[in-house]
Formats: structure tokens, sequence, C-alpha cells
């Protein structure tokens, strides 16, 4: 797998070092600080926590280590059971989600990033506005021309309900984008796996009637074959999802399309 890099704005200084007063079992965590308004470079801060007294999960020690030591420490979470997708972040140099990630999985001091190459909002905040317009820009909704049947719902057959698993459950984490060098290099114009695995999940929808829209809006150097099956973006998924492999199921339809 490629090395990940730290986000964009890092150039980090000498940090701050944050004990515990408990003698319990110790775990030490260096998390990444950037604080715009202080015009500092980021740094790394230690904090060590008693992960006795603490939850199981690396997002537990940042929520002690925030209402304990440093209430500055920034970062998002919402359903802390892996739903809502707002704590990925890099731990141990793997993207994931803080919930779902238990310390005791976490090998020796425990560092913690923003998501790779991202602009940094604070601390572990990344500026996800670019990769939000570009899930607007695939038109994640529901297309059709025809009139709805009956004007009751538009069925599915359970087969065709079937084609949607593995697509449904991504939670838009963004850990599968941030992972990949393309996107690195060409987020500008890739639209990155995460993207790609909800434009597919339109593609994939038997009642969707804009399917030859969609692919034109995909068929470009940059939006869809900027992905070079690098891979890291199916490793890095925390809900197991595939998302090379529907850019692949993608890139077959534009090309049997056009024969
Ligand atoms: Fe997150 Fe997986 Fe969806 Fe990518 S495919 S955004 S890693 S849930
Ligand atoms: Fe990137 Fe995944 Fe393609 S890592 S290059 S989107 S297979
Ligand atoms: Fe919702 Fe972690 S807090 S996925």
């Amino acid at each position: 797998m490629a090395e990940f890099t730290l986000p964009k704005n890092s150039k980090v200084q000498k940090g701050k070092a944050h004990t515990a007063t408990s003698s319990g079992n110790m775990r030490s965590f260096k998390v990444y600080r950037y604080d715009p308004d202080s015009g500092e470079n980021p740094r790394y801060d230690t904090f060590e926590v008693d992960t006795d007294n603490c939850g199981p999960m690396v997002l537990d020690a940042l929520i002690k280590m925030k209402a304990e030591q440093d209430s500055s420490l920034t970062f998002r979470r919402s359903c802390r059971e892996g739903i809502c997708g707002s704590c990925a972040m890099n731990i141990n140099g793997k993207n994931g989600l803080a919930c779902t990630t238990a310390v005791e999985d976490c090998k020796g001091a425990v560092t913690i990033t923003p998501l790779p190459h991202m602009e940094v909002v604070k601390d572990l905040v990344p500026d996800l506005s670019h990769f939000y317009a570009q899930y607007a820009s695939i038109k994640p909704w529901l297309q059709t021309v025809t009139p709805t049947p009956s004007g009751k719902e538009r069925l599915q057959s359970p087969a065709d309900r079937a084609k949607l698993d593995g697509l449904y459950e991504c939670i838009l984490c963004a850990c599968c984008s941030t992972s990949c060098p393309s996107y690195w290099w060409n987020s500008d114009k890739f639209l990155g796996p995460a993207i790609l695995l909800q434009a597919y999940r339109w593609l994939a929808d038997s009642r969707d009637e804009m399917t030859g829209e969609r692919l034109d809006d995909l068929e470009d150097p940059f939006r869809l074959y900027r992905c070079h099956t690098i891979m890291n973006c199916s490793n890095a998924c925390p809900k197991g999802l595939n998302p090379a492999k529907a850019i692949a199921e993608t890139k077959k339809m534009v090309a049997e399309r056009q024969i």
C-alpha cells in the first residue's frame, strides 16, 4: 500500500505533552493539532490515557482526552457506532472510524491524524466541502421519466434489489477516497472511489431511468478514468465495501454500450 501523506497544510512543529494523573493501564496517543486562527504550524501533542477508565474505542479515548486534558481538541463524531461516518480519521497509518477501532488493536503509541491529503479545518477535522460537492454532482437520487405505475411505488424484484447490496451500505466517510493516490493528486477532477461507488449505486438500480445520462456524465478522462486500480480504496473501507469493484463495473458498462 502507498504511504499515507499528512494533510496538505502540514509543517509539523514540536507539540505539547498531556499526562493523566491515574496510574492504570496507560496508553500514549500522538495527536495531530492544527488551529488556523493561531498562526502556528501544526504539531503533534502527546496524551497519556488510562484505558482502564475509558471505553474501548479510539473515539472513547479522544473524548476522554478532550474532557479531562484539553477541551480545545477538535474532532467530529456523532453516532459512535459506525453509521454516520463523521469520525473517519487516520489511526496508526490506516484510515478508519475512531468509533469502531479498538485501542487494544492499535500497536504502540497511537498516532492519530486527519484523513490524508485534505485541507484541515482544525485538528482532526478535514474540509469535506469539495467531497460533498462531488457527491451532489452525480445526482444521488432516483431519476425517472415514466409515470409511477398506477400512482404507486416503483417495485423491484428481490434479485434486482440484491444488486444494491454492497453499495447502499456506504456511509460516505471518505476513508476510501482519501487513501487513493490518484484522488490525492487529481481530486479537483477525479471523483474518487466513494463518489464513484455512489454513482454506481444508481447505475445498478433497476428503477432508475437515467442510466445513459449518468454514464455520459462519467465518461471522461478524469472523472472516472483516473482510477488506475490501485485498490487502496477497498483495503481502507471500514464497512467492508469494494469501491474498486463498483468502478470496474462502471467501466464495463461504459465499454459495453460502445459495442
Ligand atoms: Fe466510507 Fe466505504 Fe463508503 Fe468509501 S465506500 S465512503 S470507505 S463506507
Ligand atoms: Fe484509487 Fe481505488 Fe482506483 S485506490 S485508483 S479508486 S482502485
Ligand atoms: Fe459515527 Fe463514528 S461516530 S461513524
